[in-house]
C-alpha cells in the first residue's frame, strides 16, 4: 500500500515522524515522505528533521511563502504533478495548515482516499486560516482519526458519516513521549543561563495576535509587568519578527529587558524549556497540547480554542489579549496558586501512531477483499 504521507509546516513535523516510524514496522506499508516547503528554512524546517530523526523528504515541493491563496495555489499544481507521477492509494495528511488542505483538495479530485490525522478539532471561529482548513480538509477525508472525542461531536455536527470516524489518541504525545529523554539532554538552559522553573516560555505567532498591532500591544504590556517577576523567554516566529521590525512595538519592548529574544528553536531545545518552564504563554495550538502532556502550567492568548479538552483535562486557562486579564492569572501562577493536574486526556498515552497505522492496514486488507469499508 502506497501511502504519500504529506509535511508542510513547522507543527506537522512532530505529528508525522511518530506515524512514519510506526509504519516502518510493516512491509506491506509503502510510506513516501512528501515536504511541501511551505516552511522552509533551518529554524522552520530543517532542524526538526534532524532532532525527530525524520528520513530526508522522498519529494521536496519548495513552494516558500506567499499568500494564503499563492501558497495553496501552488501547492496544488505541483502535488497534482506528483499524484499523476506516483499513483499513491492514498494520502495521509496532518493538522491544518494551508499544505494539509491544498493536498487534500488535490487528492479528492483525483479520486484518492484521503486519511486525515488530527480530525474533527474546531475552535468555532472562521477567522482563523486554520479552521477553514480543518473544516474543509474533513469535508474531504474518507477517514477522519480524531485525537479526543469532543472531536466526534463537531465531525457529527457537521454531517460526517460515524464510520468515518476513528479515536486513535493524540500523535504529538507519541512524539514527545518519545523524545522526552532526549530533551533532558538539551544543553539550552545552559545556553541561556538559565534555572529550571524560574522562567517564562512565551510563543505567539498567530495572525490575529501579531497582524493586530492592538493586539499585540495588548500582550506586550502585560509581558512587560510579568518580566519584572521572571524572565520570559520569547522564541520569535518569523511572521513575529516582521511584524515587530514593521511597527513602532519594538520601542515598547526595548523597555523591558527581561523579555529575552531568541531564535524560532528546534523541536528538543524548545521540549527542555517547556519541561522546565514555571509557566507558559502561548498562541500556539500544539503547545496547549504539549503542556497538558507535561503538566506545566499555560495560559492560551486566544479567546477560543480548537483543543479544549487541555481545559476540561489539562493545564490549560484561555486568557484572550486583554492586559489586566493576562497578568492577573500570570500572577497567579507564579505567585504559586495554581495546581497543576494530572495527566493525560484518553489516549494520549503515546500509542496514537499505533492505533492509525493498524486502522490504515485494515482498511487496506478491507478494499482487497471487496469488502464495503466499515460498513
Ligand atoms: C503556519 C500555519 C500555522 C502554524 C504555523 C507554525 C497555515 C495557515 N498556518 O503559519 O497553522 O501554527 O505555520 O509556524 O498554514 N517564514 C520564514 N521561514 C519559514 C517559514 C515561514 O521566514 O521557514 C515566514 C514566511 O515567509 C512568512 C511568515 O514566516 O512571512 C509566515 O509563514 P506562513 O507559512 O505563511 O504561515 P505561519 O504564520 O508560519
Amino acid at each position: 500500500m502506497k501511502i504519500l504521507c504529506v509535511v508542510g509546516a513547522r507543527p506537522n513535523f512532530m505529528k508525522m515522524a511518530p506515524i512514519l516510524k510506526e509504519m516502518k514496522k510493516y512491509p506491506d506499508l509503502n510510506p513516501i515522505l512528501l515536504h511541501t516547503g511551505q516552511h522552509y528554512d533551518d529554524v522552520m524546517s530543517r532542524v526538526f528533521f534532524v532532532d525527530l530523526g525524520l528520513p530526508r523528504p522522498d519529494i521536496y515541493l519548495g513552494i516558500g511563502g506567499g499568500s494564503h491563496a499563492e501558497q495553496t495555489a501552488r501547492i496544488m499544481l505541483e502535488f497534482d504533478k506528483i499524484l499523476l507521477a506516483e499513483k499513491p492509494d492514498s494520502i495521509l495528511v496532518v493538522g491544518d495548515v494551508n499544505s494539509t488542505l491544498a493536498c487534500s483538495l488535490v487528492a479528492a479530485k483525483s479520486g484518492i482516499k484521503i486519511a486525515h490525522v488530527e480530525a474533527g478539532l474546531r475552535s468555532g471561529d472562521r477567522t482563523m486560516p486554520e479552521e477553514i482548513n480543518r473544516i474543509l480538509t474533513d469535508a474531504l477525508s474518507d477517514l477522519l482519526l480524531i485525537p479526543s472525542l469532543d472531536a466526534r461531536e463537531n465531525l457529527l455536527k457537521e454531517g460526517i458519516p460515524d464510520y468515518k470516524i476513528h479515536f486513535v489518541g493524540n500523535v504529538m504525545v507519541d512524539c514527545l513521549r518519545q523524545h522526552q529523554q532526549k530533551a533532558t539532554e538539551s544543553t539550552i538552559l545552559k545556553t541561556l543561563d538559565l534555572e529550571s522553573k524560574s522562567y517564562v516560555l512565551l510563543t505567539l505567532h498567530r495572525p490575529s495576535n501579531v497582524d493586530d498591532i492592538s493586539s499585540f500591544k495588548s500582550i506586550l504590556d502585560a509581558l512587560c509587568i510579568i518580566q519584572k517577576k521572571l524572565p520570559i523567554i520569547f522564541p520569535v516566529h518569523p511572521r513575529t519578527r516582521q511584524k515587530l521590525a514593521e511597527s513602532s512595538l519594538q520601542n515598547d519592548i526595548a523597555r523591558c529587558p527581561n523579555i529575552r529574544f531568541t531564535s524560532p528553536l528546534g523541536y528538543l531545545d524548545f521540549l527542555n524549556l517547556m519541561m522546565n518552564a514555571r509557566l507558559v504563554l502561548t498562541d500556539s495550538g500544539g503547545i496547549q497540547e504539549e503542556t497538558t502532556a507535561l503538566s506545566v502550567p499555560c495560559l492560551t492568548l486566544r479567546n477560543n480554542t480548537e483543543r479544549p479538552i487541555t481545559i476540561w483535562e489539562g493545564t490549560n486557562v484561555l486568557v484572550g489579549t486583554e492586559t489586566q486579564k493576562i497578568i492577573e492569572e500570570s500572577l497567579q501562577i507564579l505567585n504559586n496558586s495554581h495546581h497543576a493536574s494530572s495527566c493525560c486526556p484518553q489516549f494520549w498515552d503515546g500509542l496514537a501512531s499505533e492505533r492509525i497505522v493498524s486502522i490504515l492496514r485494515k482498511q487496506e486488507s478491507f478494499e482487497k477483499n471487496n469488502i464495503l469499508v466499515n460498513a
